[in-house]
Order: C-alpha cells, then sequence, then structure tokens
C-alpha cells in the first residue's frame, strides 16, 4: 500500500541553543513529524543530543511524532531510555553487530513502533529478511554524521527495490529518505517509492516552511 506523503523536519539543523522554539516552529507549520538524530561519536563522527534532551522537549507540551534516528554503535543498549524520553518510533541501523531483530521486538514492546536504517554503501538485500517485522524502513541518501551533504541520487534503485518488495510482500511498512532532501530530490525518491522526507537544513533555510511542508505533503 502507498501512504501519503509526509515531512519529517529534521532537529539538526536547527538552532540548538533553542530546541524548544525549533520545535516550535515545526509544529506550526503543520508537520506532526519530527526527525529526531542521535549521534555517540562511534558510528558517525559526530556527536548531537541525548535522551534527557528529547525528554525534556517533550515536557514543552510537544505532541510531535518523535521519530528517532539512532546512529549508535550499540543502539541495544539505548532503546529503553529513548522510549521513556518520549520517542514514539525507533530507527536503528543494521550495519552494526547486534540481534536487530530482537532489538525491534524490544522497540515494540515498548510501546514504540521501530525502523530499520541503511546506510549508502549498504545493499537493500541487508535488511530483506527484516521487512515485515518494522514499521519504517530508512533509506540514507547521504552518508550519516552530518546535514547539509549532497542527495545521492545512487539511492533511487534501492528505493525501487524495497517499494517493489513491499509492494510484492503486501507489506505496508513506511519507506523514508534522509539526507540531501529539498523539493527536487524529495520528488525523485517519491517517484522511487519513497513516502517520508526527512529535511533538515532545507526545511530549516525555507522562507515559507508551512508552504514547504505542503508542497511535501503534496506529492
Ligand atoms: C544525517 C542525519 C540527517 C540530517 C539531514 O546524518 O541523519 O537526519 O539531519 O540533514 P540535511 O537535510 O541537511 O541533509
Ligand atoms: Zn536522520
Amino acid at each position: 500500500m502507498r501512504h501519503p506523503s509526509l515531512l519529517a523536519p529534521s532537529l539538526l539543523a536547527g538552532d540548538h541553543a533553542q530546541l524548544a522554539t525549533s520545535v516550535r516552529t515545526v509544529a506550526a507549520c503543520g508537520a506532526s513529524w519530527l526527525h529526531c538524530d542521535i549521534m555517540d561519536g562511534h558510528f558517525v563522527p559526530n556527536l548531537t543530543f541525548g535522551p534527557e534532551t528529547l525528554a525534556a522537549l517533550r515536557r514543552t507540551g510537544s505532541t510531535l511524532f518523535f521519530d528517532t534516528h539512532l546512529m549508535l554503535a550499540e543502539p541495544q543498549r539505548y532503546l529503553e531510555v529513548f522510549a521513556k524520553a518520549g520517542a514514539n518510533l525507533i530507527s536503528i541501523h543494521i550495519e552494526p553487530i547486534y540481534d536487530h531483530r530482537a532489538a525491534l521486538r524490544t522497540i515494540r514492546s515498548l510501546g514504540c513502533q521501530c525502523g530499520i536504517v541503511l546506510n549508502p554503501g549498504t545493499p537493500a538485500t541487508a535488511i530483506e529478511a527484516l521487512l515485515d517485522q518494522v514499521d519504517l524502513v530508512l533509506v540514507m541518501t547521504v552518508q550519516p554524521g552530518f546535514g547539509g551533504q549532497p542527495f545521492r541520487r545512487d539511492m533511487l534503485p534501492k528505493l525501487q527495490q524495497i517499494d517493489q518488495w513491499r509492494r510484492e510482500r503486501g507489506l505496508n511498512f513506511r519507506l523514508e529518505v534522509d539526507g540531501g532532501i529539498e523539493l527536487s530530490s524529495a520528488a525523485e525518491c517519491r517517484a522511487a517509492g519513497a513516502d517520508t522526507f526527512v529535511a533538515g537544513t532545507s526545511f530549516f533555510k525555507s522562507n515559507d516552511k508551512a508552504a514547504y511542508a505542503a508542497t511535501i505533503a503534496a506529492l
């Protein structure tokens, strides 16, 4: 089945001294999702924020859907703490070695939706056996770690492959893209099967964020 298009603005590109303001900006433009990038300086060469930041943003009263992207070498150690902090969906990468299936089950048992993520260098076949276990597949369209990188158009065939498996198997997960997304790359990803669009730099730089969100929703 084909989900309606949905924008998930990435907090990474917001003002880190005013994260609560960034969250209000996201809600005010009509977006319902907020993409939260969690980095540990090991799996990726950068650091962001942790569960206490998420919990504090939740305590401001935000009802946004916290789409939590864990870029961690040992994500299985941090599932409960992010669930308790207010994550609605927790995505974990396939590349580190741990029991992915068990971790996905744990995320669901904590009352969250679960997602699996692939780096640009990871083939679609790496997650093929997990497709019936997830609520979302996130195809990275940049090497994770930093915002503001150019979109990797060579990821489009990977999206098409995963979308084809989804249709053939009658599955219903969302197909999300993250990295270098703006209106034209989003349209290309939509044509390749994506329905969920993370946008950091392009969203926060946009002068009319409500129009930006509406344009993505209309793809
Ligand atoms: C990259 C992060 C992204 C990042 C995208 O490591 O996973 O979510 O915020 O930023 P832009 O949209 O600027 O490419
Ligand atoms: Zn992300």
